[in-house]
């Protein structure tokens, strides 16, 4: 079976060819910037999966899988504008490097991209393809904006939280895995199924995310170390380590993430003090564990060959211990 590094040479190539660039260069920039980047392309990667579960030309799936990664890539140049963010993939963030209204403008257009890549499938599954992307697309907006909306929420409680990531992150991921499954013809069951996988994978996936933005090596994980606690972000690792926590610390703790002009890396250095008194960090490993393995058992429930449920594990597994 052909190599994960192999799938991601097959998405970057296709990628790089940027088909739908724009005659105005300034519009290309950010993107071409972005697209050069190189990263984890997990989206298409699970999206070419599904769309290889049974033995079906992972190809075919090209156009979609593309479109999930302009997709992805559109929303983190918002996300950074709106996170305030000024590294990313270990480079300056779009809006840092070519300005706010650039940043915006060729997100937007990445976004009209991703569409367009759509309009190359075959009837029988572009219309279902659009709904799948726009109901996920939908459920980015929401999560983003409750996670802009819990910055300034003290009490976020873990029920709302993983609803938010799961909107904000697992959405797209989910649709990632639907829209190789609609594309390769799966039974419905199937596919389904993979949405569900897709959908817990997605949580377990941002717990982690998470969990590297305090922990993560800042050279590998390519982001600001600590972003989230300097913007007061509602992390799994704060609404547990406030939960479990001694009242005094407690109260420490609400008091750093109520602030907005701390001394940056006193209030990092005092609040990683704080989780790391309780464990959090093996907390919420342990917790995206969890999720991964809800995960694991709707792929139990597909009908397909298990050589091909057997790679998305081993490739689940490794996001689990990813540092990037
Ligand atoms: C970053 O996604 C945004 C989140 C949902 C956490 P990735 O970690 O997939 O980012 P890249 O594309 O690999 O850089
Ligand atoms: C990002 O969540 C989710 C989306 C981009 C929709 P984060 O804000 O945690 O992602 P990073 O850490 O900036 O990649
Ligand atoms: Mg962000
Ligand atoms: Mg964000
Ligand atoms: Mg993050």
């Amino acid at each position: 079976m052909i190599s994960i590094n192999q799938l991601k040479d097959v998405i970057n190539e296709y990628l790089l060819k940027n088909q739908y660039s724009s005659a105005v260069k300034q519009l290309n920039k950010p993107i071409d910037y972005t697209i050069a980047q190189k990263p984890k392309r997990m989206r298409p990667l699970l999206c070419f999966m599904a769309a290889n579960l049974n033995n079906n030309d992972y190809l075919e799936a090209l156009p979609v899988a593309a479109a999930i990664e302009y997709f992805h890539n559109f929303t983190l140049l918002h996300d950074d504008i709106m996170d305030n963010a000024d590294l990313r993939r270990n480079k300056p963030t779009a809006f840092k490097q070519f300005g706010l209204n650039s940043a915006i403008l060729s997100g937007d257009f990445m976004m009209i991209n991703a569409y367009q890549y759509l309009e190359e499938l075959p009837d029988a599954a572009q219309l279902k393809c659009f709904k799948a992307l726009n109901y996920a697309a939908a459920k980015v907006c929401e999560g983003q904006q409750l996670d802009i909306n819990f910055e300034t929420t003290t009490a976020v409680s873990e029920k709302k939280y993983l609803e938010m990531i799961a909107f904000k992150t697992a959405a797209l991921i989910a649709a990632s895995l639907k829209m190789g499954a609609i594309v390769a013809n799966l039974h419905q069951n199937d596919t389904e199924n993979l949405y569900q996988f897709g959908w817990q994978l997605g949580i377990a996936f941002q717990l982690l995310d998470d969990v590297l933005d305090v922990y993560g090596d800042t050279k590998k994980f390519g982001k600001k170390l600590a972003g989230d606690i300097v913007q007061n972000k509602k992390t799994y690792l704060l609404i547990k380590a406030l939960e479990l926590s001694q009242p005094t610390d407690k109260a420490e703790l609400l008091n750093w993430f109520t602030k907005s002009d701390a001394n940056e890396a006193e209030k990092i250095e005092a609040v990683i003090k704080l989780y790391n008194k309780v464990n959090i960090e093996a907390i919420t490993r342990q917790k995206a564990k969890d999720y991964t393995e809800a995960a694991f058992s709707y792929l139990n429930n597909i009908s397909a060959k298990l050589s091909g449920i057997n790679y998305i594990k081993n490739y689940a597994n490794q996001l689990l211990n990813r540092l990037t």
